[in-house]
């Protein structure tokens, strides 16, 4: 055993000073960032850069690869890959880019799509630098309060409300102070929690280092020996809640980012990481979310690449050895070929696998394996609400509401999912309020004066809206429209119980099925996370397998189905699809650079501490 060990080292060792010795030059560099430029507020500008239409005369010559899918995902290995000297063509089939973080305005309300908030922004942290890395340094983002989320647990008459603070002492802290018989519970929590948010890159690495490696590490014992984390992605949230404690208000806020899986289904790890992502505050884009990509998308035009929208791929092309060369989009009655050395899919591995690729090579066992290993996610059910008033006057604020039922998250999803089509509407047993006019009030007041929006989400199953699934967008028909009322009506009477105000100034409502997410996202069965969060999905060996590269030779995959969903899970399935195609660990650059800027920054510090003596 000790053997491996030591040959498992210099392994590594060579890689480094092999990896010193031939390293390319690095996508990114601390000069490439700038000081934000003031927030672009003519929406025809906007539109230039966010809606430009699909036509083969905008194709880039000469590209180097093609980006299936203008998600954040996507964005990000096209801007790292653009940065990296390649010619790129991000194609998008909605009318505008941006994928989960797009934006629509209606009625003079502008509502997020897929972006209440993120975390992990604080200075000099590796998802800020990267953030910075894609947009040349013109993303800001607004912290939200330290008390970002309430829970309210809504059990028939005797309600209970928690404040979720963020603060790397205070969120522990504050949760310590609400269960005082529970604080061995909170520490012990807290401890694996950290644990876990420390050694996440390892699961990351599997992903990088050839498969055989990897699987190597894993099969032989090797990889438990280097951490415990790959045994503690085995553990399903319910069992390591109880083992914890018996307070089942504890267990639902160990595990309150409710995604669609139960958390006895659910990896221990990701419902914990989950919450770490906010330890250090919760963040939201200053300008909302296509700020993201709208400065992206001129990040990769900078370096000569493009974003394209109204540019549905229609299929993937591969050649008679298998190998993937291009793709076709349709426009009109036409299918426009452009061809490339690579192809990355960011829509999603069901949309990649089962609708793009030919029909011969999807039935290949290798491709049936890697689907077999992934199952289609929940959908969701979304209401947007429009009010003419302020924030002030509808006693709303920054911080999220989560409101449950009850605290038996296992059980009230057991339940709701197995009810039929007609009991599901009036029995949603948990949503999240958010009010995204409220979270960047200072330039939302410039963009949309006296407004405010609300949105509520829920998860859903896509079996209750299956019937309409062939009729057409604002043309289902009197029975969908009164069916997703009833579904509306229900959680918005619900939140007017915790917002009293609501109801009187509401002038402006929208609700969206996961047939919506079809249309203007392609979500797969209207799964906004796309492949499901179950645990077997994190198990060691299966975060080995699914990986960027895929069984079709020049194919790879991006976003959020690689390592997990999220703003920031899917910018990771951009860098690690990014490190795949270039054949080189961009994480590397990015860790000097975070290291590189801390050091700047605390001798900048200390200069100034000397200067304030003298
Ligand atoms: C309602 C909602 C709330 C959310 N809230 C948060 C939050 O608060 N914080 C957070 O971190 N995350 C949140 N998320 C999750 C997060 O937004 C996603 O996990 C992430 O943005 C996914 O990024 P992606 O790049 O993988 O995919 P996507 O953003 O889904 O991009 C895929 C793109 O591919 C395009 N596409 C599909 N098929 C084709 C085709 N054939 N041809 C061309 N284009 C195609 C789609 O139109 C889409 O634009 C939320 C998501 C939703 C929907
Ligand atoms: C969760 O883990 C416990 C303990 O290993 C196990 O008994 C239970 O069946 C698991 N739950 C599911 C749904 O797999």
């Amino acid at each position: 055993m000790w053997l491996l060990i030591i040959w498992v080292s210099v392994l590594i060792w060579a890689a480094g000073t092999f990896w010193f010795l031939f390293k390319k030059p690095s996508p990114f560099s601390a000069s490439s960032v700038r000081p934000a430029e003031p927030l672009e507020l003519d929406q025809k500008k906007r539109d230039k850069v966010l809606k430009q239409g699909f036509t083969k005369e905008k194709i880039p010559a000469n590209l180097d690869a093609i980006i299936i899918g203008s998600g954040i995902g996507g964005m990000t290995a096209a801007a790292t890959m653009a940065k990296s000297g390649k010619k790129v063509l991000v194609l998008e089939q909605h009318d505008v880019a941006g994928g989960c973080c797009h934006t629509f305005t209606e009625k003079g309300f502008e509502f997020d799509v897929g972006l209440h908030y993120f975390g992990q922004l604080h200075e000099n942290g590796l998802l800020k630098v990267a953030m910075d890395q894609i947009s040349e340094g013109q993303l800001e983002f607004v912290e939200l309060p330290q008390h970002f989320d309430s829970i309210v647990i809504d059990d028939k008459g005797k309600r209970r409300d928690y404040p979720i603070l963020s603060g790397r002492v205070e969120m522990e802290q504050n949760l310590k102070k609400l269960f005082p018989n529970d604080v061995k519970a909170v520490e012990e929590f807290f401890k694996v929690m950290k644990l876990t948010a420390r050694k996440t890159p390892l699961m990351a690495i599997l992903k990088i280092i050839p498969q055989w490696f990897a699987l190597f590490l894993i099969k032989s014992g090797i990889a438990n020996l280097i951490s415990s984390i790959f045994r503690l992605s085995d553990f399903n949230a319910t069992e390591m809640n109880y083992k914890l404690t018996s307070n089942k208000d504890l267990h639902l806020i160990f595990s309150y980012f409710f995604y669609g899986v139960a958390p006895k289904e659910s990896s221990f790890m990701i419902n914990a990481l989950m919450l770490h992502h906010f330890k250090r505050g919760a963040y939201y884009p200053k300008g909302g979310a296509s700020e993201i990509p709208f400065h992206v998308t001129k990040v990769i035009q900078k370096y000569g690449g493009s974003v394209l929208v109204r540019a549905p791929v229609s299929r993937i092309l591969v050649d008679n050895k298998g190998t993937a060369y291009g793709v076709t989009v349709k426009k009109g009655e036409e299918h426009v070929e452009i061809r490339a050395p690579v192809i990355i899919s960011n829509c999603g591995i069901f949309n990649t696998f089962q609708k793009l690729l030919p029909t011969e090579i999807q039935t290949k066992p290798e491709i049936q394996s890697r689907l077999d290993m992934m199952r289609p996610g929940k959908a969701s059910f979304l209401l947007f609400s429009g009010f003419d008033a302020t924030q002030e006057e509808l006693g709303i604020t920054a911080t999220s509401t989560w409101l449950f039922k009850s605290n038996d998250m296992d059980g009230m999803m057991d339940d709701f999912f197995s009810m039929s089509k007609d009991e599901a509407p009036e029995n949603v047993p948990m949503v999240l309020i958010t009010f995204p006019s409220a979270k960047d009030s200072q330039t939302s007041q410039i963009r949309h004066p006296g407004k405010s929006c609300m949105t509520i989400l829920t998860m859903v199953n896509y079996e209750w809206f299956e019937d309409w699934k062939d009729t057409r967008v604002r043309k289902r028909g009197d029975d969908y429209f009164s069916y997703k009322q009833r579904f509306a009506d229900h959680i918005f009477n619900w939140a007017c119980q915790h917002f009293p105000k609501l109801k009187d100034k509401l002038v402006y409502q929208e609700a969206a099925t996961p047939l919506t997410n079809m249309h203007y996202l392609s979500c797969n069965r209207g799964a906004i996370y796309s492949a499901d969060h179950n645990l077997e999905r994190f198990y060691a060996e299966a975060m080995a397998r699914n990986r960027c590269d895929t069984p079709v030779k020049n194919l790879y995959l991006s976003g959020q189905d690689i390592f997990s969903c999220g703003i920031a899970g899917a910018l990771h399935g951009g860098l690690l699809c990014a490190s795949t195609v270039l054949n080189y660990p961009v994480y590397i650059d990015l860790y000097l650079l975070k290291k590189n800027l801390k050091w700047r920054k605390a001798k900048e510090t200390a200069k100034l501490a000397e200067k304030k003596q003298q």
